[in-house]
């Protein structure tokens, strides 16, 4: 569904495409895709723009409630995010709490492991490159990033864990790990931008570890909305 404005997309990525609204907004349009392994692996899921938008904006709205500003202006029917636009920071930051993913192909370490306290990482965001690992010295010295707001975005990060954690234990959901993006608004104020889905979170029922998000897909472990939609059905009883 293409929102409703004449202009054509001025970005498309892999799971969204954006478009200028009025008074300087962005609409972030959600798509059905899901990529994974930098777009080695595709394919498209009904309602999945829909319900990741949906759960941004709610999510977004939740931080927001705790005085954790973003770029979230309102939510569209069915699949658009409507945002303040922000000149993007070209890192990607993740937060990890319990050991999986790249962390432990990367060290061969066992899924599962809780880890205390939660570990930050970053990764320059650069498809061409496949999104490498990169250290905080590496985005100052070599990519013209600014000591001072990285050392923002990652106390905002593990603020936004301390938050979405305990939000997701209350529906008997574990948050294994996230990643966040971060832009500068108008006033240049350090600003949480992107999503958060089931597409850029980790989350598993605190009880049995089971996947409900998009490991489902990058691992075939089973029907990827039938997790996405677990989690908004636990989530919008306490949103
Ligand atoms: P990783 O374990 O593959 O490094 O992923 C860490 C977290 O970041 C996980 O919650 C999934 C999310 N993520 C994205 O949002 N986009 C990506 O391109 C990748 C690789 C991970």
């Amino acid at each position: 569904m293409t929102p409703a404005t004449n202009a054509p997309a001025f970005y498309e990525g892999k799971a969204k495409r954006l478009f200028r609204g009025s008074k300087g907004e962005i609409l972030h349009e959600f798509k059905n895709s899901a990529t994974a392994f930098n777009g080695q692996k595709k394919a498209e899921f009904d309602g999945k723009g829909e319900l990741n938008s949906k759960m941004s904006a709610a999510l977004f709205n939740y931080l927001r409630s705790k005085g954790i500003e973003s770029h979230f202006v309102r939510w569209d029917s069915p699949n658009i995010l409507v945002t303040r636009e922000l000149r993007m920071i070209p890192a990607e930051i993740v937060v990890r709490n319990i050991v999986a993913g790249s962390l432990a192909k990367r060290l061969g370490l066992v899924e599962g492991a809780a880890i205390e306290p939660p570990i930050v990482e970053w990764f320059l965001k650069d498809d061409a490159k496949g999104d490498p690992q990169v250290s905080e010295d590496v985005l100052i010295s070599l990519f013209d990033q600014k000591a001072d707001l990285l050392k923002e975005m990652r106390t905002t990060a593990l603020l936004v864990n301390r938050h979405l954690r305990e939000l997701f234990t209350t529906v008997n959901l574990k948050l294994v790990d996230f990643k966040l993006e971060f832009g500068l608004d108008d006033q240049n104020k350090l600003t949480l931008g992107d999503e958060i889905s089931p597409d850029t979170c980790r989350i598993w029922d605190s009880q049995s570890n089971e996947k409900y998000d998009k490991d489902r897909f990058r691992f075939d472990l089973g029907d990827l909305m039938t997790g996405y939609r677990e989690i908004w059905a636990r989530l919008v009883k306490v949103l």
